[in-house]
């Protein structure tokens, strides 16, 4: 960005950044702790391995690919690979016994080079370890956001952990502790709240339920996302421009700073730009607030294609660590960041702190001694205690909006029930984006149970289900009817104009309501959804309406909330719109008293 492009408020917006990195390195240095999770002689060790490295292999330690086309046989040795993902794409195997002996595999590969440093392995496990079918998987983080209750938070991170390293992994790129501010963005579901405070208090619980103790084995590394400004964007784009005043920006780096305090080991940059600089090249974000202000000393790296998208080595300056090198970057990034050190442009120093973050999360992972899968653990994956755990977070999470005319809970023998809609009878719709595929599933996958098989469980009259509306059951007691969106992730999700997304319902979808209400007395709706969206009018059509977010494989804890089994207790982690009306740069929120919406944060009927 040329200088004279910079605006008075960028200005000022500049002056407060270097105001707080003051004030935080003097007042945060010296409440510093030595980390527990990693012994005095691990900086010297680190020291030591340092002085071993050449140019080559400290570029290579800052180099993340996929595990499948951005390398072929021989690569991890030849590059110096630090860190290896998985992520959409070809599987490491036909299950977790295959998955875990791809990754060995690699990791010896890792192990056979000159210095032998151990590899670091990701994946995008963000609601349970979401890429592997047949997994435990949680409700998306808008729906633990709803449940408020943080040792269920960590205890859902400790399961995460382990499913995660029972499939070969040693790190996650979650949480992701978006304030989002317009239900337009199509990753609403991935944070947990539009309140910074609520978003701290569970990111503390998350990173230390993942992280625990990270030398033991069923551990992962956690990674705060995305730095910074990811929900703010001006009309809810996904990778945007976040303007925001000073007072925002403070309240969206508080949840980083707990997520620091609990010794995170990595946060990954954003793809937005905060007034015009990209977050990849933010040096004064990275380096001077995230790393010398709040005393951050895990691994910064990028997201997607950063380097090539976003500034090359200028993003090396800013204080980058790691560098998703994947779908064809690899060269780019190494040769370049050679050539940069090479003429100066980048600093050995430079280089020698990010190798050094990356050597410290290695050592406190315990690779160095213990670089391999545990395979006791892959019999844990789905097992019954951690569905259970899933499906207390699924019957917390539910947000009762309406309930009139007794409407909830229902009798188990009501002679006849109707269940209507396909995301009723479709845990592939129910479980949302980043599920088994990037962009989710439309399919029952293995493990998981629906809504309409947690009612059929329960109930003990006739249950019939009308799966798209059309057959008309008009003679039955109550009809139960599951609308909502059909999975996106990231972008795809983008309400713009421009995707199939929109703020209401589908027409099908505002059908079936209409329809049953005009001839069934007992109408129940359950809005299955990665963000709150205007259903104004499907709530006065209805008796009793549940948001029940997304809710992940355990459906039938639903069934038993609403036959009366628990109690609601799920409040609203966002303020819910009325109108499409009130959404224009930002969708009504509960610091912006100029919107007022249909129901205030924090808002849940009980029994
Ligand atoms: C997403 C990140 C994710 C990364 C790796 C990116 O496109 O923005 O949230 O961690 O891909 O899969």
């Amino acid at each position: 960005m040329k200088a004279s492009s910079i605006s008075k408020y960028n200005f000022t917006l500049l002056y407060f950044l270097i105001g707080i990195s003051f004030f935080y390195s003097i007042s945060c240095k010296q409440v510093l702790k030595p980390t527990e999770d990693y012994d005095s002689l691990t900086e010297s060790k680190i020291d030591s391995i340092l002085s071993l490295m050449t140019l080559e292999e400290k570029i290579g330690q800052m180099s993340q690919v996929r595990h499948f086309s951005d390398i072929e046989k021989g690569d991890i040795t030849k590059h110096h690979i630090g860190s290896v993902i998985h992520t959409q794409g070809p599987l490491p195997g036909k299950n977790a016994q295959e998955w875990q002996a791809k990754f060995t595999k690699l990791q010896n590969e890792a192990l056979s080079t000159r210095l032998g440093i151990p590899l670091l392995f990701a994946v995008d496990a963000v609601h349970g370890q979401n890429t592997y079918e047949g997994a435990t998987i949680f409700p998306h983080n808008i729906g633990m956001g709803a449940t408020g209750n943080a040792k269920l938070v960590e205890e859902s991170a400790q399961i995460t952990a382990k499913e995660t390293q029972a499939t070969g992994f040693n790190w996650t790129f979650s949480p992701c502790i978006a304030i989002p501010y317009n239900e337009k963005w199509g990753r609403v579901y991935e944070a947990y709240s539009e309140s910074p405070e609520l978003t701290s208090e569970l990111v503390k619980s998350s990173v230390k339920g993942h992280q625990g103790d990270l030398r033991k084995k069923h551990t992962v590394l956690a990674t705060a996302k995305h730095f910074i400004g990811d929900g703010s964007t001006d009309y809810g784009r996904e990778g945007g421009d976040t303007n925001i005043g000073k007072h925002q920006l403070e309240q969206l780096l508080f949840p980083y700073r707990k997520a620091v305090e609990q010794d995170i080991g990595a946060i990954m940059v954003s793809f937005n730009s905060i007034d015009g600089i990209n977050m990849h090249a933010h040096k004064i974000l990275i380096t001077d607030s995230l790393k010398n202000s709040m005393n951050f000393n895990g691994i910064v790296v990028t997201d997607w294609k950063g380097y090539s998208r976003f500034g090359q080595n200028e993003i090396i300056n800013a204080g980058v660590d790691m560098v998703m090198a994947v779908d064809g970057d690899l060269d780019m990034f190494q040769n370049g960041l050679r050539d940069g050190v090479k003429n100066g442009s980048v600093s050995e120093n430079r280089l020698n702190d990010a190798v050094r973050r990356i050597l410290r999360q290695k050592l406190r992972l315990g690779l160095f001694k213990n670089p391999f899968p545990d395979s006791t653990l892959i019999k844990d994956i789905g097992s019954p205690a951690h569905r259970n755990k899933a499906r207390q977070a699924v019957i917390e999470s539910l947000v009762l909006l309406k309930n009139e005319n007794k409407a909830l809970p229902l009798n188990k023998n009501l002679s006849k029930i109707v269940v209507v809609g396909e995301h009723a009878d479709n845990t592939g719709l129910q479980s949302g984006g980043w599920t088994v595929e990037w962009q989710g599933v439309h399919r029952n996958y293995e493990g998981a149970t629906s809504i309409l098989e947690g009612i059929k469980n329960i109930a003990e009259g006739e249950v019939v289900y009308d799966q798209l509306g059309t057959r008309e059951y008009y003679d039955a007691d109550t009809a139960i009817i599951v609308v909502g969106e059909t999975p996106y992730a990231e972008y795809f999700g983008d309400i713009n104009g421009e995707t199939k997304y929109k703020l209401e319902l589908s027409k099908k979808h505002q059908d079936y309501i209409k329809k049953y209400s005009e001839k069934v007395s007992n109408i129940i709706v359950i809005l299955v959804s990665g963000r709150p969206l205007v259903v104004t009018k499907q709530i006065e059509q209805s008796d009793a309406f549940i948001a029940a977010w997304l809710p992940g494989s355990e459906g039938d804890g639903i069934a038993q909330v609403i036959f009366g089994e628990y109690n609601f207790k799920g409040k609203l982690p966002h303020s819910w719109p009325k109108s499409v009306k009130d959404f224009g740069k930002y969708g009504p929120n509960f610091w912006d008293s100029s919107v007022e919406p249909l129901f205030k944060f924090g808002y849940g009927l009980e029994y």
